[in-house]
């Protein structure tokens, strides 16, 4: 069966995209899942969750990441890294990246360049979830994210200014399903909820009124243990199961696998 392939992708930055990415394929992983990666930022933190800085430099140096795939035009089967997690493979990025919009530029039908090169990994039989990290921003090459993926998550940071901007998220997303009429909206996800802050609860209730778009069950609450896992090169799920994020994230994997399933 074809890879389930979701993108996390928001213009919104610091919203939760790339942490989200990264634990809910750590979780997928633990759930006994075969999960790749795909790095599609040029801050390489999604590679950086899974490489210490000198493996990163390294990979980046390689030639081997997601920008030499597009500006080559080759299949992305030659460019997977295993991580240290016999369940987790990734595809690593590099600060090259800052320039495919202007490679991009010259290619022929480069809205869905990516959808072609990952095509043979997806039917491939290898992965059961590709999940790919976009950055914070709505040009071409996140539309290639989009429409070469099944489903995108639209992670929401639980703060006042988390909202602001989301309805070019979904403009964006009806542009995408011109050219992708399948794409869909697996679902809305609470980040960086403080129970303290009375935020949380408002943003929830605010998302609920948008009409067919569901809004996940799990939230993710604000943790330290996030960002010490991310200091050790490592997802929380995996550098500190019993944290409540840990949990957090299982919990969104499993909600998940239930729905693409
Ligand atoms: N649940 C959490 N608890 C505490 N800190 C968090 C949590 N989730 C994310 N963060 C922190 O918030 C910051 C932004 O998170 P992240 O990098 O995942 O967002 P992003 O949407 O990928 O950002 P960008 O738009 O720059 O790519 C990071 O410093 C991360 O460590
Ligand atoms: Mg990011």
């Amino acid at each position: 069966m074809a890879a389930h392939t979701i993108c996390f992708a928001n213009n919104k930055g610091g919203s939760g995209k790339t942490t989200s990415c990264a634990n809910t394929g750590a979780a997928l992983a633990m759930l006994g899942k075969r999960v790749l990666l795909v790095d599609g930022d040029m801050q390489m933190n999604l590679t950086l969750s899974f490489f210490d800085e000198d493996e990163v430099m390294d990979l980046a140096k390689s030639g081997k990441t997601i920008f030499e795939a597009l500006v080559k035009e080759e299949d992305l089967s030659a460019y997977v890294r295993q991580t240290q997690d016999e369940n987790i493979s990734l595809i690593p990025s590099t600060t090259l990246m800052s320039s495919i919009e202007m490679e991009l530029f010259t290619k022929m039908r480069r809205e869905t360049l990516l959808a072609r090169l990952l095509r043979k990994l997806k039917g491939s039989g290898s992965f059961d979830y590709i999940l790919i990290d976009s950055p914070p921003t709505l040009g071409n090459w996140v539309m290639n994210i989009l429409s070469a993926s099944d489903h995108v998550i639209i992670p929401v940071e639980a703060t006042p200014w988390g909202l602001f901007g989301l309805a070019n998220m979904f403009d964006f997303t009806e542009r995408v399903r011109e050219i992708s009429p399948e794409l869909d909206i697996l679902g809305i996800l609470v980040t960086k909820a403080d129970e303290r802050k009375n935020y949380c609860r408002q943003v929830r209730e605010n998302l609920r009124e948008l009409d067919n778009i569901r809004v996940f069950d799990s939230v993710i609450h604000v943790d330290s243990a996030v960002e010490w896992a991310q200091d050790s090169s490592s997802t929380v799920v995996t550098f500190k199961r019993a944290s409540r994020s840990a949990k957090e994230y299982m919990q969104l994997a499993k909600e998940v696998d239930e729905i693409c399933r």
